[in-house]
């Protein structure tokens, strides 16, 4: 579908394509999933943390764009995460890209209307924070917003959920809580970190990861934020995960490559799933225990 410019033309499409998004996968594949994942970079092996019961190219599903970025697949699976119904998008779009921040927003709001109560991101990152390494995982605390666009401009209207959506709590804290103890039991290092979402494709400069840490991020990845604003405007609570690819050390900075960052993403995914595996059922119930308060 052609792109509208104008609000009201766009607000009116996207409600449409969900609509008909929402429509086409009931009819495939019934059940409400209650988790819903977006993996990135690297990370399309996480999906094996849910047993498959169908599988649909994005190309397929009304409203879902097919990724380009090297890593990235394009594959919706749905199925199960231990006994819980779960959707996993393998493989993301980016701002980079060129698409519309709405675009990057679609996942998100799909499946908050398929019934869907906690949304898991998983994302490459550099690190800033000089105590981190490559491979570390984090869970994000927070994120600041570089990338220069939001995915509600335009379609902050009460029909897709909050006007000015509240961002103190759009990291679930009692949900990073429960992640951090459950990696402990792992032993898995995962401490918390803020995010410094940036919109690419370029990595960045010395002076911009210089600049990045004084102003208090600790990783810095070009994906996540649209996806976290989308699910703050629409209560959906967010557990997100990021793998640390590259050091991002200004006074040290060696040359990097998109190769190098995908293969030090990858030897996290094991231990990860291991998490992924213990946390989702853990984090369901949890949300579920306080099904009519906001989740904190
Ligand atoms: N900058 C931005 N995004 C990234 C980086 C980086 O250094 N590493 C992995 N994703």
């Amino acid at each position: 579908m052609a792109p509208a410019t104008d609000p009201e033309q766009l607000r009116r499409q996207v409600l449409e394509e969900l609509e008909q998004a929402t429509a086409w996968l009931q009819s495939r594949w019934p059940e409400r999933p209650r988790v819903g994942m977006i993996l990135g970079s690297g990370l399309g092996p996480l999906a094996r943390c849910v047993e498959p019961q169908a599988e649909f190219p994005y190309t397929e599903v009304p409203g879902l764009v097919p990724p380009t970025a090297q890593g990235h697949q394009g594959r919706l699976r749905c199925g199960h995460a231990g006994d819980v119904p779960a959707m996993v998008f393998q493989g993301r779009v980016h701002l980079y890209e060129g698409h519309p921040a709405h675009r990057i927003a679609f996942p998100v709001w799909l499946l908050r209307r398929l019934g869907c109560r906690l949304l898991m991101i998983f994302s490459a990152a550099g690190g800033l924070n000089p105590q981190l390494a490559e491979g570390q995982v984090v869970v994000l605390t927070d994120h600041i917003n570089l990338m220069g666009v939001n995915p509600l401009v335009g379609l902050n209207h009460p029909d897709l959920g909050h006007v000015f959506p509240d961002m103190s709590r759009a990291y679930w804290p009692r949900g990073i809580a429960l992640a951090q103890r459950l990696a402990r039991q792992l032993d898995l290092p995962l401490p918390g970190a803020v995010y410094a979402g940036m919109r690419g494709p370029n990595l960045e400069t010395r002076a911009e990861y210089r600049f990045l840490r004084r102003i208090g991020a600790d990783v810095v990845g070009m994906s996540t934020v649209p996806e976290v604003i989308a699910a703050a405007q629409v209560n959906l609570p967010v557990l997100a995960f990021a793998v640390v690819g590259n050091m991002c050390l200004p006074d040290a900075l060696g040359r990097m490559t998109h190769e190098h960052i995908l293969q030090a993403t990858q030897q996290a995914t094991r231990h990860l799933a291991q998490l992924v595996e213990r946390l989702v059922p853990q984090a369901v119930s949890e949300l579920a225990a306080d099904q009519q308060q906001p989740a904190t």
